[in-house]
């Protein structure tokens, strides 16, 4: 969740939705996202809504402590909005920022208070993510115990001068023992975040965190390319000359050995940046994302889309807790989508995916580039569904420039 927020128009104070948008309800399911907006120390490349203590002062409303009150509130609201159609919740994400810096107990009360107000499918994926450093062994057990079922470590690397230059403040070996007694509190769904590109960073040493990562066995691993988000500490260093810019020929290079490497360990991409198992340990919840389901985002800056309506939250953990208080939708805008908006938006989520594209989506003009795709082999047919193959998934963000234009 990036933090910056589009422009959208005006938003009901009441958080209220068309009928349209309600009436898909049952069509698709339902995904909850809970956003902690906390870290401990905010890393230099991250711009996410995320705020350390220091930034949030003592003002009312921006206390870890009473965060997951108002987050509460606002899932009372969304249980208000949309009614008695709502399918029960089949995925809750708690994101972050940090979740893991608040207790176990607290990001409990979470799950609870999606039970009591939607009804929470009984085989539901429930997963938080964490910064190793952030959990212990107890913690882990608390959180399993308290209905967790998959648990999302940020490692990024296990190179102590590639760690150094995002900031990252845990032991290098740390992640690896937080997937290690995530398995012994019992959480057969294990994932691992990495970085590749950071400043400094050799193919040895993306090797060595691909193969550091494989050695805890988790179920899951997602591996991203480093954004230079504009406004941070790290584009504010490359842009002073003291570290080199991400470059787009190595960035493909150690995408490629990626694949390769977590293909041999037996995991494979079922999306462009991640990498699973078996289909049974893909994340559903971002699934939900890539195929256009419901979800509602609860907390500041969160996003939400239900039948084709999208909106945002205020982005201040106090100003959203206000509003909160005062009894009004903490939303700031929304988007009503139409039609051709919704068709491009699957174009552009579900050709990231391996099950692939259905062709049946693209128009008459669309379909005639694909001989183009085709030839080139960034991408294949099967059973009418249009499949990027490796190097297309390289090109992604090109390869469907290219079908759309
Ligand atoms: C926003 S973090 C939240 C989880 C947790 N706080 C952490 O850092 O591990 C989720 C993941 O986004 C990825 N991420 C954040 N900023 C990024 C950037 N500028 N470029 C690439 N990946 C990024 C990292 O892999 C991170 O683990
Ligand atoms: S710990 Fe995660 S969310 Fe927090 S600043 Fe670092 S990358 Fe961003």
């Amino acid at each position: 969740m990036p933090s910056v927020l589009p422009e959208g128009q005006p938003a009901p104070s009441d958080g209220s939705l068309p009928e349209q948008a309600l009436s898909e309800l049952p069509l698709r399911p339902l995904g909850i996202y809970i956003h902690v907006p906390f870290c401990t120390t905010r890393c230099g490349y991250c711009d996410f809504n995320t705020y350390t203590a220091a930034e949030l002062g003592t003002e009312p409303g921006a206390s870890r402590a009473g965060y997951i009150d108002a987050a509460i509130h606002e899932l009372a609201l969304a249980a208000r909005v949309l009614g008695r159609d709502v399918p029960a919740v089949s995925t809750i994400f708690v994101g972050g920022g940090t979740p893991t810096v608040l207790p176990p107990d607290d990001l409990g009360r979470l799950i609870t208070a999606v039970r009591d107000h939607f009804g929470l499918a009984p085989d539901a994926e429930v997963t938080t993510e964490s910064n190793p450093e952030s959990i212990d062994s107890a913690g882990l057990h608390r959180l399993r115990e308290l209905g967790f079922n998959r648990i999302s470590f940020g490692m990024q690397s296990v190179v102590p001068h590639v760690l150094a230059t995002l900031d990252r403040t845990h032991p290098p070996g740390r992640p690896l023992r937080a997937v290690a007694e995530a398995k012994a509190a019992g959480f057969t769904n294990t994932s691992i975040d990495l970085i590749y590109g950071t400043p400094g960073e050799s193919a040895a040493d993306w090797v060595e965190s691909l193969d550091a990562a494989l050695g805890a066995s988790p179920e899951h691993i997602s591996a991203y390319a480093l954004i230079v988000e504009e406004g941070t500490r790290l584009a504010a260093r490359i842009r002073r000359g003291e570290l080199p810019s991400p470059d787009e020929d190595d960035l493909a290079d150690k995408y490629l050995i990626a694949d390769e490497r977590l293909n041999a360990a037996g995991l494979a991409a079922y999306e462009v940046s991640n990498w699973s198992r078996s289909a049974a340990t893909r994340c559903r919840h971002n699934l939900g994302y890539w195929r256009s389901h419901h979800w509602w985002g609860i907390g500041p800056g969160a996003h939400s889309h239900v039948g084709g309506v999208r909106w945002w939250n205020l982005k201040h953990p106090q100003a959203y807790a206000s509003r909160l208080a005062s009894g009004q939708s903490p939303a700031q805008a929304r988007e009503l989508l139409s039609a051709e908006q919704r068709r491009v938006e699957r174009i552009l989520l579900e050709l990231r995916l391996a099950d692939g594209l259905s062709t049946s989506l693209l128009t008459t003009t669309e379909q005639s580039r694909l001989v183009d795709l085709l030839a080139r082999r960034l991408a294949v047919i099967e059973d009418g569904m249009l499949i990027l193959t490796r190097d297309g998934r390289l090109l992604a963000d090109g390869v469907i420039r290219d079908l759309l234009d």
